[in-house]
C-alpha cells in the first residue's frame, strides 16, 4: 500500500502519527474549513444554543460552533482517541470554561449527552456508517423537539463528480424520512465536486 493509499484510509478512524497528519489536513485544508462553516451557517445557531456534533476530527468547527453560541455549550463525539486529543487541545480554553465538551465514542451510542440539543451537525462523516438509519434514529432522540440536524457531505475518492454528491443527497433525504424527521431539504456549495448538505427538523411533536 502506498503512502496516499495509508493516509485516506486515516480519515475514517484517525490513529496514532498518520492519524495526525489527517487531523493537520483536515484542519487546515481551505475546502475543509468552507465546508465545515458553511455547515454552522446553515444550522441557523441562536447564542444559547446546545449543540452536538458527530465526528468532529481536529475540532475545528467545534471551536467555529462555541463561537457562534456564546451562551450555549457545544458537545462533540469523535471514535478517535487522536482526535479527541487534538481536538481538546485546540478547545482546551473553552472545555476549561465549559463551553466545550468533547468525548471519545461512537455516533450510535450518545449516552454522555446529559439532556437533548437544539442542533446536531456531522461534515463528511456520514459516508462511514454501516448503518445510517441506527446512528439517525439515534441521533433524533437526542434533538429536542422542533431541533435541527445538518449532515454534510463532498464525495473525496479520485474522479469523485456531481453525481456523487447528488446521490447522497438522495440517500440521506429517504433515510431522515424513514427516522421521521421532517422539513427535509437539501443546499448545496459549487466546489468541485459539489458539497451537499441535507437539514432536517425533528417534528415539534413526536
Ligand atoms: C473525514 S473526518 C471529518 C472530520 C471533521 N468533521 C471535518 O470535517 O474536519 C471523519 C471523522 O469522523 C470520525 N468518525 C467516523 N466514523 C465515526 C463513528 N461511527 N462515530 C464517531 N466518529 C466517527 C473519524 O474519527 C474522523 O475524525
Amino acid at each position: 500500500m502506498t503512502f496516499s493509499q495509508r493516509l485516506v484510509g486515516q480519515f475514517r478512524h484517525p490513529r496514532g502519527a498518520l492519524g495526525r497528519l489527517a487531523g493537520f489536513i483536515m484542519a487546515n485544508r481551505p475546502y475543509n474549513r468552507l465546508r465545515n462553516r458553511w455547515t454552522l451557517g446553515l444550522l441557523d445557531l441562536r447564542p444559547a444554543d446546545q449543540v452536538l456534533e458527530i465526528g468532529f476530527g481536529p475540532g475545528y468547527a467545534v471551536a467555529e460552533a462555541a463561537r457562534r453560541v456564546p451562551q450555549g455549550k457545544v458537545i462533540g463525539i469523535d471514535h478517535s482517541a487522536t482526535m479527541l486529543a487534538q481536538a481538546g487541545a485546540r478547545n482546551a480554553e473553552a472545555i476549561r470554561r465549559g463551553r466545550v465538551a468533547l468525548f471519545q465514542g461512537d455516533a450510535r451510542d450518545l449516552s454522555a449527552l446529559a439532556a437533548p440539543v437544539d442542533k446536531i451537525y456531522s461534515a463528511n462523516v456520514v459516508q462511514f456508517w454501516p448503518d445510517p438509519a441506527a446512528v439517525f434514529a439515534a441521533l433524533r432522540a437526542a434533538l429536542k423537539p422542533g431541533g435541527t440536524i445538518a449532515t454534510t457531505y463532498q464525495p473525496r475518492q479520485r474522479g469523485a463528480s456531481a453525481a456523487d454528491s447528488d446521490r447522497m443527497a438522495a440517500s440521506l433525504q429517504t433515510v431522515l424520512e424513514h427516522c421521521g424527521f421532517e422539513d427535509i431539504r437539501v443546499e448545496s456549495l459549487h466546489l468541485e465536486p459539489p458539497v451537499i448538505c441535507v437539514l432536517a427538523r425533528r417534528p415539534a411533536e413526536g
